[in-house]
């Protein structure tokens, strides 16, 4: 829309005087506008509503309600308030022109009419009518605007934060998968290593098994052969009671008497260390049980006992403790039926714990106490294992089982151990791995396994 709009502008002239109404209307209306007229407020009033015209040129003198009452209620009513009023006043009336314009009206023109002076009032008031119509448009649009943009404002922020939840929620997902992917490698590598473990514990079992049972076979034969010996000596030494000064001489050199003494328990001894080995042996082959396909019904006091040989070694005194005393209480257990490879393993980690926590303290008598009885109704296997070491504190003691949660420096624990034990407790077997602790008491781990699985 222009200032000057193209269509004709709608003016209502409103005058009581139908003489004066005529002329100026027949004017504008030569002049090009729209022209309705009215001849009292009331009726000027309703024409404005349904009309709508650009502009009023309403007299001020009328009988009925006058102009400026007409005005006061065109000014009062939200759908023609905005409608520029001109007041149309005679020299004569004597009326008072501030007034009209208080109510909002916005020029005077005087009766009897200046024709130009008229037409230039109309045309600059409809421009500025006009012009602000444009403006209110206008700033219609830019508060349409405005508010286009704040709700694609909006709309990005929460776009912009729907991203970002997103980001967070993928970049934990692969935190997460990340640390998955740790702990199986972690597992696969303790895996091996157990396995290494196992093959090399069984290969030196097997090599040492060969020559043993050699040495014993022959011992058995050299201990017949030395008694027969000795029998042939002594059959000598009755038929020829003097042998003469060399013989004498050299048996008292070699002490002989107690050289056949000392001979046979010579022999035995040797037999209890080949005995002892061929034991180790044994106990070397229980403790790598190739048997993770089925579960075999074992003697669970041979797989603790197999386990304590391969840690013995840790066992004994060190530059700042004495040796570890191993207390056995070994109650009445049914075999139990199991993977006996994983359950020794199992042995293995926790037992090894307990060397650790004893090693971190200082003190004069450190004690490992294994204690085993079955159930009242004789269907699960309980194993305690506990130690005299550090304890564990409540805030650890809630992770121990948590793979790879370790509180051993860099290189020394994985923190697989405990959580590799109850998988092959638990999921392996039916069973519960529990721990009681607390700082400075020591700790005692219980395995309970069902009998049969
Ligand atoms: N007998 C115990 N006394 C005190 N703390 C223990 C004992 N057993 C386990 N813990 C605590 O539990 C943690 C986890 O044990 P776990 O056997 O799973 O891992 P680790 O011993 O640290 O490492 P790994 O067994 O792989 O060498 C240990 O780091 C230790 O803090
Ligand atoms: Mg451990």
């Amino acid at each position: 829309m222009s200032a000057e709009s193209s269509e004709k502008s709608i003016l209502l002239i409103v005058d009581d005087n139908p003489v004066n109404l005529g002329a100026i209307a027949d004017f504008l209306d030569e002049a090009g506008f729209e022209v309705l007229v009215a001849r009292d407020g009331e009726s000027a009033i309703q024409k404005v509503k349904y009309a709508q015209p650009d502009l009023i040129l309403l007299d001020v003198m009328m009988p009925g309600i006058d102009g400026f009452e007409t005005c006061y209620k065109l000014k009062s009513d939200p759908s023609t308030k905005d409608i520029p009023v001109i007041f149309m006043t005679s020299l004569s009336d004597r009326v008072d022109k501030v007034k009209g314009l208080n109510l909002g009206a916005v020029d005077y023109i005087t009766k009897p009419f200046q024709q130009d002076e008229v037409l230039a009032r109309v045309k600059s008031q409809l421009k500025l009518y006009n012009l602000t119509k444009i403006m209110q448009q206008q700033n219609l649009l830019l508060k349409r605007e405005v508010e286009d943009r704040v709700a694609a404002e909006i709309s990005l922020q929460k776009l912009t934060q729907e991203l970002e939840k997103r980001v967070e929620e993928r970049t934990s997902e692969l935190k997460q998968t990340m640390q998955e992917l740790q702990q199986a490698q972690s597992y696969l590598v303790h895996k091996e290593k157990m396995s290494a473990l196992g093959q090399l514990v069984a290969g030196v079992a097997h090599e040492i098994n060969n020559p043993v049972s050699f040495i014993a076979g022959n011992l058995s034969h050299a201990e017949g052969y030395i008694k027969s010996l000795i029998e042939h000596l002594s059959l000598y030494q009755q038929k020829f009671p003097e042998p003469g000064e060399e013989i004498e001489s050299h048996a008292e050199k070699i002490e002989l008497g107690y050289l056949i003494e000392d001979l046979p328990n010579l022999i035995s001894s040797l037999k209890t260390g080949t005995d002892r080995i061929h034991q180790i042996s044994v106990s070397l082959r229980n403790f790598s049980r190739a048997d993770t396909t089925v579960k075999v019904s074992v003697n669970i006091h041979e797989g603790i006992d197999s386990t304590l040989l391969i840690l013995k070694h840790r066992l004994k005194a060190k530059a700042n403790r004495p040796p570890i005393q191993m207390i056995k209480e070994y109650g009445e257990l049914p075999p139990v039926e199991c993977y006996a490879g994983q359950i020794n393993q199992v042995f293995m980690n926790i037992i090894a714990n307990a060397i650790d926590a004893i090693e971190e303290m200082e003190y004069g008598n450190p004690t490992i106490r294994i204690r085993t009885e079955v159930s009242q109704n004789k269907d699960i296997a309980v194993i305690r294992i506990q130690d005299n070491g550090m304890g564990i504190a409540p805030e650890v003691k809630a992770r121990i089982f948590e793979p790879l949660f370790t509180t051993k420096a860099v290189g020394k624990g994985t923190g697989l151990g405990l959580s590799i034990s109850r998988q092959i407790v638990v999921e392996k077997h039916g069973g519960d791995l529990s721990c009681i602790s607390a700082p400075g008491q020591g700790t005692e781990f219980v395995i309970t396994l069902p009998v049969k699985s």
